[in-house]
């Protein structure tokens, strides 16, 4: 009952009247099969982690029961610690009890880790360190982070309304390898006496190979134009990539691959992001280049994401961070762990008439006008993050369909 890539080619095609499943890879990325659709249970890890991770946790587990209660299915969850909470509470930032109840459910949804606090501490000690140990430990390789602008929101975007409106694009990011885990890394001193910081970009043909194939997969099924972005004009791993994505094309004849290096497609990001379909990139390129995306739509606050693995249990997060500025203070906008919830059910569980009832409600509470912060604008109604999600669970208890009002 995990999320798991191997199973991704043997899905049709649904069709479906919702705005995210038009465009999203549900047919691709998705769960195994749950044995009986009338008995559905599930065991979901929850980790909150810091900062605003809890106050959107909290509504995403509410959203995340009542559809599944309309849906039949039922839950176990388990709260874990993770991040600052769990140094301030066990002295590690990803305790064992944590791993192996992660390891252990069907699913995981984690809020957000890190803040000022432990900013300075050693980088074992550190709240992101337990985010890449978990990433790492749960083998999730593939991290889909689709970036759509909603109609309604199309003028939060900080580009033109004719920039914007209508993108549609999703960036797998290779979530496991690449300079966040290569070595040899660490701190040094030179012959002149001189620290230095040391990192290596690794990737060995058998990762560029399965995220390639992920990626062509997804992009299959979206507009079957994929874009893989490297720095092949410089860097080795970078060639490498560039020539295993292009030997792996041969094997989808019906995706059209295009090369695109970094820098230029930072600068095409926003000069035109409508060429983009699906972009495949490393673990760095992927990280910067998702927040880039996300400004895009609007707001940070609006992403999901999806990160998979060939089996086990799928990791589903929104790409914002812990804010700490606005922590405690319900000013958070939840709909990105939502939708992480709504994507939870759809890749890590199969649960697809679960998931589409979680995204129409999105759609529906965007279209009554209610906004956080990051999102308002003039004749918006600005609420907070519980009263969003009040709001929401009121669009899942009413099921409007989404292909009515986008
Ligand atoms: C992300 C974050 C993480 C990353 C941090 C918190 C370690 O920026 O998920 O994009 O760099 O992957
Ligand atoms: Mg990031």
């Amino acid at each position: 009952m995990a999320a798991s890539l191997q199973l991704l080619q043997f899905k049709p095609l649904k069709p479906s009247f919702s705005f995210f499943s038009r465009r999203s890879v549900s047919p691709i990325c998705s769960a195994a099969p749950t044995p009986s659709k009338s008995q559905r249970s599930y065991t979901i890890t929850l980790l909150p982690g810091d900062g605003i991770g809890p106050e959107v946790i909290s509504v995403a587990k509410d959203v995340l029961l009542l559809a599944g209660h309309l849906e039949g299915i039922k839950y176990e969850f388990r709260e874990r610690l993770i991040g600052g909470a769990a140094l301030d509470a066990t002295g590690v930032p990803l305790p064992d009890e944590t791993l192996s109840a992660a390891k252990q459910s069907d699913a995981v949804l984690l809020g957000a880790v890190g803040g000022y606090k432990w900013d300075n501490n050693d980088k074992h000690l550190k709240p992101e360190t337990a985010l890449l140990g978990l990433r790492q430990e749960l083998k999730v390789f593939a991290n889909l982070r689709p970036a759509s602008v909603f109609p309604q929101l199309v003028d939060a975007s900080t580009l033109k309304r004719a920039v914007a409106e209508g993108v549609d694009l999703m960036v797998v990011r290779e979530l496991t390898g690449g300079i966040y885990f290569g070595k040899p890394r660490g701190f040094d001193t030179n012959e002149d006496g001189e620290e230095f910081g040391f990192n290596t970009e690794i990737y060995a043909e058998h990762e560029i190979d399965r995220i390639a194939h992920a990626a062509f997969k997804i992009a299959r099924k979206r507009r079957g134009k994929l874009c893989s972005v490297d720095k092949a004009n410089v860097l080795e791993a970078s060639i490498l990539w560039r020539r295993r994505v292009s030997a792996i094309a041969q094997e989808y004849p019906d995706v059209e691959l295009s090369h695109m290096y970094v820098d230029n497609a930072a600068m095409q990001l926003i000069r035109n992001p409508k060429q983009f379909d699906t972009i495949v990139t490393n673990n760095i390129f992927g990280d910067i280049l998702s927040d880039e995306a996300s400004m895009i739509t609007g707001s940070i606050g609006m992403l999901p994401s999806a990160s998979l693995g060939a089996s086990g249990p799928g990791l589903f997060e929104p790409i914002h961070g812990s804010a700490p500025d606005i922590a405690g203070q319900d000013k958070a906008n939840p709909f990105a762990t939502v939708l992480s919830a709504a994507m939870l059910l759809r890749y890590g569980l199969d649960e697809e008439k679960a998931a589409q009832r979680i995204e129409n409600a999105v759609l529906d509470t965007l279209n009554k006008g209610f906004r956080t912060g990051d999102i308002y604008s003039t004749g918006t109604k600005l609420v907070g993050c519980k009263q969003l999600g009040e709001e929401i669970m009121k669009s899942v208890e009413s099921n409007v369909p989404s292909g009515a009002t986008v």
